[in-house]
């Protein structure tokens, strides 16, 4: 693993945004797993931006969502989904064939995360993916004392991802558990990208960076990838110690 960093959120954000683009062009078919939530919004929108000014054909790649509420309607504006939608697959014109996402309203889930797996391993596994952390040190929705040998699975949400999460949301909502890619899927993905930024991540990251690798602080786990990179901004690195 190693340690980028930037002098601003927008620094960052292109950063990740050019290192998507460049999977691409190497490799047309790769796969991209993203999250939602504030941290990638603007790598979103670069990446947006920069594949119609460049006119990058994507027309082969394939997209996973990293994880999804249970019991929330991917109609509705805080969903996982919903925010792929809108910040992805509308603005290029990605085709339903072209991704695959978590139904959290789904009444199957046990299949739900059966499916997703089976996706990933039909496309090879993930070439390229962008994790963001939580203020407990989650990643997805793997939530402190989370089994680190985990493919797709279902997870009871921490209170301060209950709390943190109310912010995505119009109204309040009911969040009781989420259903996510496992460290299993992280670890083996080819590249792995965590982004921070902003002073309130600057704990986080460093525990993540440097703190001992344990399932109490679930982010730690990036110290283990090979091509694992924790992306932070300058207020996210200033906890660290170098
Ligand atoms: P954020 O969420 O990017 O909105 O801070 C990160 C997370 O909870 O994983």
């Amino acid at each position: 693993m190693k340690i980028e960093k930037f002098s601003d959120y927008e620094a960052l954000s292109n950063h990740v945004a050019e290192a998507l683009i460049a999977t691409l062009q190497e490799n047309p078919s790769a796969v991209i797993c993203m999250p939602t939530g504030n941290s990638p919004r603007r790598t979103f929108e670069l990446f947006v931006s920069k594949v119609k000014e460049r006119s990058i054909d994507l027309s082969n790649f394939f997209f996973i969502g990293l994880d999804e509420w249970v019991g929330v309607p991917s109609e509705l504006r805080g969903s996982c989904a919903y925010e792929f939608r809108s910040l992805l697959f509308e603005p290029l014109g990605i085709e339903d064939h072209q991704f695959h996402l978590f139904d959290g309203t789904s009444l199957d889930l046990e299949g739900e995360c059966e499916m997703m797996d089976a996706v990933i391993q039909e496309h090879g596994g993930i070439d390229f993916m962008v994790v963001g952390i939580g203020m407990n040190g989650h990643i997805g929705f793997n939530e402190p004392g989370v089994e680190f040998d985990r493919y797709a699975h279902i997870v009871p949400l921490d209170e301060t991802t209950i709390t943190v999460g109310q912010q995505y949301f119009d109204q309040p909502m009911k969040l009781e558990y989420g259903i996510t890619l496992g460290f299993n899927h992280l670890l083996n993905a080819q590249t792995v990208y965590l982004i921070a930024n902003g002073q309130k991540k600057a704990e986080v990251v460093k525990r993540a960076a440097e703190g001992p690798v344990d399932s109490s602080f679930p982010a730690s786990i990036m110290q283990r990838h090979m091509n694992g990179v924790i992306a932070v901004d300058a207020e996210a690195a200033s906890g660290l110690s170098n």
